[in-house]
């Protein structure tokens, strides 16, 4: 509170310099090029002002050196031109130089936060961190389905054949959870991945399946557009899977933390030439245009507890199986994911 009063005097007395510095300029000659002293004014209200506010006040201080221009009528015409040139100079390149450095430091500040977070993993390598990114998902799975197993088991009397089907349920996603880690492995070791043929859609759906409940519970509508005649696509099913997994999960986590009555997420898949194309847009908090460039990062995050792998994992995966996925803001509010995978070739149709 201190503080802030202090700054809003050292406003005030600035804006009497300021004052004083028009006056000054405007009764002297031509000769005297007082207006160039509005720099130490800008300098010093720097750090007070937000950037638009800054531009703001370098505005004013070129507007009061032409004011003073026109006001005067003392001394040599084509001195005070140049005077006025000057000045009107100097305020541009001491305002410009203040945001510049300021952009500079912005950036220095976000490798640091970023360089703290990576340290705060550091002795985990990337592998281990990016396994235990991907099996987040399969093992929260087998957490819900073990819980619906005791509950159909405990019920009097005991349901059998939904207790049976959760069984089947974590079994599939434990080998799910086991294939994901040995392909990560491959991955890092260089390999290619283990393509086959298979449709799409279908690999789609059964992700949708695992995430439907955490959806559910957060009041989350699902609007689907999966056209049924769509050639097969030639890639690694588990990792397509992944990535499907990763952006329905961020997807899910930007309407969670907005506060836009609207909770959806459209998934559609369409053909495009030689490529089957997913997008996934969601109703959430957006991209702002400054982080756009940042999101494939790895370990940038916006989120508390977010390790920032997810999205970089995901470009990995997909430019593995010669796809391409991108980013963008959607209006009038959430964010469009979409990544491409190669359409089955006739000769790779077993
Ligand atoms: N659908 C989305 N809407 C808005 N912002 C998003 C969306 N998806 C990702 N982002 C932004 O991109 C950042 C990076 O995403 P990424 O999945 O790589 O990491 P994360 O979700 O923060 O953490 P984690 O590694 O646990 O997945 C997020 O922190 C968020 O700011
Ligand atoms: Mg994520």
């Amino acid at each position: 509170m201190a503080m802030q009063l202090r700054n809003r005097l050292r406003l005030v007395l600035l804006a009497g310099v300021m004052a004083t510095l028009f006056i000054v300029d405007t009764v002297t000659n031509y000769e005297v090029a007082a207006a160039v002293f509005y720099t130490i004014i800008i300098l010093t209200a720097a750090p007070l002002l937000t950037r638009r506010t800054l531009i703001l006040l370098a505005t004013l201080c070129m507007a009061l050196t032409a004011l003073s221009f026109v006001l005067t009528h003392k001394g040599n015409l084509p001195t005070g031109l140049a005077n006025m040139s000057v000045s009107i100079i100097a305020i541009v390149m001491t305002t410009w130089l203040i945001l510049k450095m300021d952009a500079a430091r912005q950036d220095a500040q976000d490798a640091q936060a970023k360089l703290m977070r990576v340290a705060r993993i550091k002795g985990l390598e990337g592998l281990t961190t990016s396994i235990a990114h991907e099996i987040n998902q399969p093992l929260a799975a087998i957490v819900t389905s073990g819980n619906a197993c005791s509950h159909w088991l405990a019920h009097d009397p005991p349901n059998l054949d939904r207790a049976r089907q959760a069984l089947e349920r974590i079994v599939h996603d434990a080998g799910r959870a086991s294939t994901i880690v040995a392909r990560i492995r491959s991955l890092s070791r260089g390999e290619a991945p283990h393509k086959t043929v298979f449709t799409f859609n279908d690999a789609v759906q059964e992700i949708i399946g695992v995430s439907r409940g955490e959806m559910e519970r957060h009041g989350i509508t699902l609007e689907l557009e999966l056209p049924p005649d769509q050639p097969p696509v030639h890639a690694d099913r588990v990792q397509i899977q992944q990535v499907i997994g990763n952006l329905l999960l961020n997807a899910i986590e930007a309407i969670i933390s907005s506060t836009n009555p609207v909770r959806t997420i459209h998934m559609a898949s369409d053909v495009r030439g030689n490529v089957l194309r997913l997008s996934i847009r969601d109703s959430g908090v957006g991209i702002p245009a400054g982080i756009r460039n940042h999101l494939f990062e790895t370990f940038w995050t916006t989120k508390e507890d977010g390790m920032g792998i997810g999205l970089s994992i995901s470009r990995t995966l997909v430019e593995a199986n010669g796809g391409q996925i991108s980013a963008e803001p959607v209006e009038p509010w959430g964010a469009l994911f979409c990544f491409t995978v190669p359409v089955a070739q006739q000769d790779q149709h077993q």
